[in-house]
């Protein structure tokens, strides 16, 4: 059985983030995302808030599953029974730090291998991060989300909004 480990931030999903996860699912028995629970960010939604909109948007795909995990990306795989890492590569920028991190992830458990995905060239220019930016200027963002995750976005600056004006 294969079984593939996706980890990540998701702060919040994004349509690459769920790219990577269909083709994923497509090929591998069994997906579990590992949404990590990173305590040295400041993320904008909780553990528990990217867990659930995670399992929101793959609700359909029968073989996948969401987690939340803490520590070592490769305790958690092991703790999954995953044989692959899966990650998505959007350009050459990406290229150096997930190699690091894989090549760091082989020496630490070498029966697990990191498998890369290249991403839908639609969404190459994608991040979280850039949505954030865009959705904390008012911007549309509608594009690079499920509808109900970028109503979440909107709702969670909104409610920033509302505290800073008291
Ligand atoms: O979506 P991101 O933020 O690019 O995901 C990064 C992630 C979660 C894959 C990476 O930070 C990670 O694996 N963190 C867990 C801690 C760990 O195992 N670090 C050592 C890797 S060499």
């Amino acid at each position: 059985m294969t079984i593939a480990v996706y980890p990540g931030s998701f702060d919040p999903v994004t349509l690459g983030h769920y790219d990577i996860i269909n083709r994923t699912a497509r090929i591998m028995d069994k997906v579990v995302i590992g949404v990590l629970q990173n305590k040295s960010k400041t993320p904008l939604f909780s553990a528990q808030e990217r867990v659930n909109m995670l399992k929101e948007v793959t609700a359909e795909l029968e073989n996948v599953e969401v987690r939340c995990f803490d520590g070592l990306l490769i305790d958690f795989a092991r703790n999954c029974g995953a044989n692959v890492i899966v990650r998505g590569l959007r350009a050459v920028t990406d290229f150096e730090y997930e190699l690091q991190l894989a090549q760091t992830n082989r020496v630490i458990a070498p029966e697990i291998d990191t498998l890369f995905l290249n991403t839908n060239l639609k969404y190459s220019y994608l991040s979280s991060s850039i949505v954030k930016e865009i959705a904390g200027f008012g911007g549309d963002i509608h594009m690079f989300l499920h509808p109900q995750i970028a109503d979440k976005v909107k709702a969670k600056f909104a409610q920033a909004d509302a505290c800073i004006k008291g």
